[in-house]
């Protein structure tokens, strides 16, 4: 038995290679299958960059056709996940409703257990086509609302705000979604990927391993951060507490929501893109409540820097631009599962093309063996 040095939450330790994609700390890059993300996010759709990640090369426009096509014809929820939804509580957290809704799907599907490459590519297509119909039902249902079916006239992100909202908001709130929907898509072996890889790695199915996943990515630490950052910037209340605030939260060690980062150590490469979309929602709203949480978003970012010396991550400025686009705050990591979805699945399939249980060893530090003392009467 080996005798190695601990490496608590695996920090630095690298397990296995990835082709899907890299963060490169050094230069403070983030590329996926070779492309930079930034130009992906500037150039081209969410579903182009889910083909990418999960075949390895940009769609032509004949692929992209037939897989925009496929994805719509997927989007309608079928009865049980419908009543699924009704019976939920809606007091119950979304991302609940979401690791509920993967695993009735895979209860329900008759190939869960088909781990062929082929057939998970169709189960990951699947969820990436239903899952925005279940957040948004979900969404609505809290408001009293019934659901809004899938439109297969609009785009992917076009369509959730009309199952959202019933109606598409201008193409510049429409793109500064999609902006944080390519950003969010995959970032290597974060901790809900990397669980998804562990269950994978048992050769379980693809359902429970995104179940898994979902269960990760709830946690604040993680995708629950952007959800967390929305109620730091409500309980700060306004521009003028932010240092105080902050200084009473680092006094009391709390950690503050959307900073930091176990890889970047300079700034979180896909922070200027989504920064500079939310700036332009802001300035499109021209509206005194949203110019003050920018204001209030803005103070809290140079306080962070100047104390700690800590940079926001892609959570902080997603989390104000999903409150700026309407989203209620506990659908905000929901949001990001909607896009997750797709890294997660490509790193399924990688992980099952060239497998190996993932099973790290442990330093035992408990009682050294004793004898078991007779049994009391
Ligand atoms: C995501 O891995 C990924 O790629 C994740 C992600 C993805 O795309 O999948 O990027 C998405 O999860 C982003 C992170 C979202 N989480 C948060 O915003 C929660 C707040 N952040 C921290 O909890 C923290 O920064 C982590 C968890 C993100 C990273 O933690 P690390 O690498 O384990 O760093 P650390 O906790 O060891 O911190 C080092 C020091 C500590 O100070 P000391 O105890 O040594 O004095 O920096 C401090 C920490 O206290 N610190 C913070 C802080 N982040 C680090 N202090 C206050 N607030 C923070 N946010």
């Amino acid at each position: 038995m080996t005798t190695s040095a601990i490496h608590r939450g695996l920090a630095g330790v690298v397990v296995d290679t990835t082709e899907i994609s890299t963060v490169i700390e050094e230069t403070n890059s983030l590329t996926y299958r070779g492309y930079p993300v930034q130009d992906l996010a500037a150039r081209r759709s969410f579903e182009e960059v889910a083909y990418l990640l999960w075949h390895g090369e940009l769609p032509d426009a004949d692929r992209l056709r037939e897989f925009r096509a496929r994805e719509r014809a997927l989007r309608p929820l079928d009865r049980s996940l419908s009543e699924l939804l009704a019976r939920l509580p809606a007091t119950c957290h979304p991302m609940d409703v979401l690791r509920t809704a993967v695993s009735l799907l895979g209860a329900e599907d008759p190939a869960e257990d088909d781990g062929s490459p082929a057939a998970n590519r169709a189960k990951s297509l699947a969820l990436l086509a239903r899952l925005p119909v279940v957040v948004a039902a979900d969404h609505r249902r809290r408001r009293g609302l019934d659901p809004v079916r899938p439109d297969p006239e609009l785009g992917y992100a076009e369509n959730f705000f009309h199952m959202c909202f019933g109606t598409v908001p201008a193409p510049e709130v429409v793109r500064c979604f999609e902006v944080s929907l390519i950003l969010y898509a995959e970032h290597s072996f974060n901790a809900s990927t990397f669980t998804a890889r562990v269950v994978t790695s048992t050769l379980s199915d693809l359902y429970s391993a995104v179940t898994a996943a979902i269960g990760a990515l709830k946690g604040p630490l993680h995708g629950g951060a952007n959800e967390a950052v929305m109620h730091m910037l409500e309980e700060i209340g306004s521009p003028e507490r932010a240092e105080t605030w902050l200084d009473e939260a680092l006094a009391a060690k709390r950690k503050i929501m959307g900073f930091g980062h176990r890889v970047y150590k300079h700034g979180d490469s896909r922070v200027p893109l989504m920064q500079e979309a939310t700036d332009r929602l802001v300035a499109r709203a021209a509206d005194p409540e949203a110019t003050r949480l920018a204001t209030l978003h803005a103070a809290l970012r140079q306080a962070m820097l100047s104390r700690k010396g800590i940079h926001p991550n892609l959570d902080y400025p997603a989390g104000l631009a999903y409150h700026l686009m309407g989203f209620d705050t506990p659908a905000f990591t929901p949001l990001f599962v909607m896009s997750r979805i797709t890294g997660w699945t490509a790193h399924i399939t990688e992980q099952l093309a060239h497998n190996a249980l993932i099973r790290p060893l442990a330093s035992y530090a408990g009682p050294a063996q004793r004898p078991v003392p007779a049994a009391v009467r």
